[in-house]
């Protein structure tokens, strides 16, 4: 039987992954697992059921959410968005997240919008986050089309 008769296929449903948002989503708001019986393991859920589980997070103004990355020795979420990252405190009390913002400053979107760019392009979309060290993150922007990286330390910006 040639080799490749013998290699495995991948299943019907879904990729890998399809579900990954919510269900990261589902383990961060802690109380889950609590509350899902174990003996139904279920990998999606109905949206209309999801707000029952899912601590929601928005900021009125604030758009474009991206990226998060969970600092597990910190216990805080860091939530990247459009020219302002967040820091929320886990597991989630209510508390005010912390915030920095890294904006584009007036004469660079000037500059941005004069390439014939779209006034909502000219902005920074905040695209990485890592943790660098015990007290830094490294995070990444577009920076209106010019992008840039920096070390965030007690929630100050530093150029890298
Ligand atoms: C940012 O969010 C706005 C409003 O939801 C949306 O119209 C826009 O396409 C988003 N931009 C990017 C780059 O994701
Ligand atoms: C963490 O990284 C920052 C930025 O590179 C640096 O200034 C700082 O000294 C580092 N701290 C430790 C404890 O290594």
């Amino acid at each position: 039987m040639p080799a490749s008769a013998a290699r495995p296929r991948p299943g019907p449903g879904p990729p890998p992954g399809a579900h990954f948002p919510l269900m990261l989503l589902a383990v961060l708001s802690g109380p889950v697992s609590g509350r899902v019986p174990r003996s139904v393991p279920r990998t999606s859920l109905p949206i209309s059921e999801a707000d029952t589980y899912l601590t929601r997070f928005t900021v009125p103004q604030t758009y474009n959410y991206s990226v998060l990355l969970v600092d597990p020795a910190a216990h805080t979420l860091y939530v990247g968005a459009r020219d302002t990252i967040f820091a929320l405190s886990l597991p989630f009390s209510g508390e005010r997240p912390r915030r920095i913002d890294w904006m584009v400053p007036e004469a660079h979107r000037q500059n941005c919008r004069k390439k014939g760019k779209k006034e909502d392009e000219c902005h920074n979309f905040v695209q990485i986050l890592a943790i660098a060290n015990a007290s830094h993150l490294l995070t990444c922007g577009t920076f209106a089309f010019d992008p840039k990286c920096g070390v965030i330390g007690e929630f100050s910006m530093l150029p890298l």
